[in-house]
This record gives structure tokens, C-alpha cells and sequence, in this order.
């Protein structure tokens, strides 16, 4: 925890100076522009949910060490907030989350017990996720400002999943199992419910873009499932055994 509290004292930037927002927006030529800005404001609502989460988070948390994590990465997503909303508002108004993304999102904040509940939802899930869809984007998508500002975006994107995976290391053994394979149920049915609305709408133009195939939710939650095993939340076969009642 010293280690990350030290990264995140030395990795700051501000939006203002170390973005060059001369640089022009180019948007794939095989998109619309309002396909673009769709797939853009998603970043930007996500990062404001997030911050619900950092709220919640400190009305629950005493650790003065955690705290302190949380309080910083509030900051830092508001600031993620402003760049996605700057870069946005550029080419036009923000679009409205995407109705999967948002289920499963206010799902992941109505967990009201303990804390290692969110955390797996945002810190591991949601932010694993978004930082792999932010890498595979920068990479497929032609823009020079995007490529600067997620270069930014994604080193404090992976401060946040070492944080969150670090929490569950370190606070899995105040969970009984009961809890555990609780909140192991809770985000396996949200997550695994977003990707199924998003595969059968395949609403989400990125999924063409990127190459992904209709679906790379499934394949993500897959992907985040096995840092939850590997951080000791749940087993192999508790996990097995959970998502087969599920589905
Ligand atoms: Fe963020
Ligand atoms: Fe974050």
C-alpha cells in the first residue's frame, strides 16, 4: 500500500498542460461521428460512476491508508471526467450510457455490505474492463489527442486495479463464506447480465470496431474472473458451481 500511495504522489498530471489539446480528433473514417461520441461518452459516464463508488467507499472505510488511496483516486476520476467530457464536446454533446452498462453499473452500487463488494465490481471488474477496451481502442482508433489523453488515463486506470486487487488480498479473511460466495453471486449476475443485453442488442458499435467478437463482455468477465480466483476471493469450482445456478 506505501508503494501505491507513493505512485499515485508521483504519477500526477494536470489536464490542462500534459494533454496537447492542439492536436487534431480523427475518428475512424468506417464510423459516424455520432457512432464515435457514443462509444467516448460510455468512458465518460463510467468515470462518474466511479466516483459514486469513491464516495460510498469513504462513508464506509476507517483503514487511514485506504482512505487516503480513495481520496485521491476521487480526484483523479473527476479529472478523467473533464478530459473525456473536453475531448467529447469537441465533435458534439455526450450521449447516454449505454442501458446494460448502466444495469449493471447501479447494480454494483446498491451492494450494501461489506466494502470488498464494490471494490470487486469497480476496482477489479469495471476499471479491468475499461482499461482493456481503452488499449485496444487507442490502438485501432486513428486519433492522435485520444492516444495522448489515455496514455494518461490508463497508468492511473492500473494504480486503481492493483489497489483494488490489493484490498481483497488483504480484507478476504474478515468475509465468511457465505460473504464471499455472496459477492462473488452479486457481480458474477451483473456482469454476466450486461453481457448477454449487450450481446443480444449488439448495440455497442465498438464490438465491430475493435474486432471483438459480439462476445467480448463474456470474454472479459471470463478475464476478471480469474483475478478474483487468483486474490483468494472465491475457488475454481465455487465459481463454477455459482455461475452454473446462474445462468
Ligand atoms: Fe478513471
Ligand atoms: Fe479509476
Amino acid at each position: 500500500m506505501d508503494s501505491l500511495l507513493a505512485m499515485e504522489a508521483t504519477d500526477q498530471w494536470s489536464s490542462e498542460l500534459d494533454i496537447d489539446w492542439r492536436l487534431p480528433i480523427c475518428y475512424p473514417f468506417w464510423f459516424r461521428r455520432r457512432t464515435y461520441i457514443k462509444v467516448i461518452s460510455q468512458f465518460y459516464h463510467g468515470e462518474r460512476a466511479t466516483q459514486r463508488v469513491c464516495q460510498k467507499l469513504l462513508s464506509m472505510i476507517d483503514d487511514p491508508q485506504a482512505r487516503a488511496f480513495i481520496t485521491h483516486q476521487l480526484a483523479e476520476e473527476q479529472k478523467h471526467e473533464m478530459v473525456f467530457a473536453r475531448y467529447v464536446h469537441r465533435m458534439g454533446e455526450i450521449a447516454p450510457m449505454e442501458p446494460a452498462m448502466e444495469k449493471a453499473l447501479e447494480g454494483s452500487l446498491a451492494w450494501t455490505g461489506h466494502p470488498i463488494g464494490l471494490i470487486v465490481s469497480f476496482h477489479i471488474i469495471f476499471e479491468g474492463g475499461a482499461v482493456l477496451l481503452l488499449d485496444r481502442l487507442v490502438r485501432r482508433f486513428p486519433c492522435p489527442l485520444f492516444r495522448s489523453l489515455n496514455a494518461k488515463i490508463i497508468a492511473d486506470e492500473a494504480r486503481h486495479i492493483a489497489f483494488g486487487k490489493k484490498y481483497v488480498r488483504d480484507h478476504v479473511a474478515e468475509l465468511s463464506d457465505l460473504e464471499r460466495r455472496a459477492i462473488f453471486s452479486h457481480v458474477a449476475k451483473l456482469w454476466l447480465d450486461c453481457a448477454k443485453a449487450a450481446e443480444s442488442r449488439y448495440s455497442w458499435p465498438v464490438a465491430l470496431v475493435t474486432r471483438l467478437g459480439a462476445n467480448w463482455l463474456a470474454e472479459n468477465w471470463q478475464r476478471q474472473r480469474r483475478q478474483l480466483i487468483t486474490n483468494g476471493l472465491i475457488s475454481l469450482s465455487e465459481a463454477n458451481e455459482i455461475e452454473k445456478k446462474l445462468i
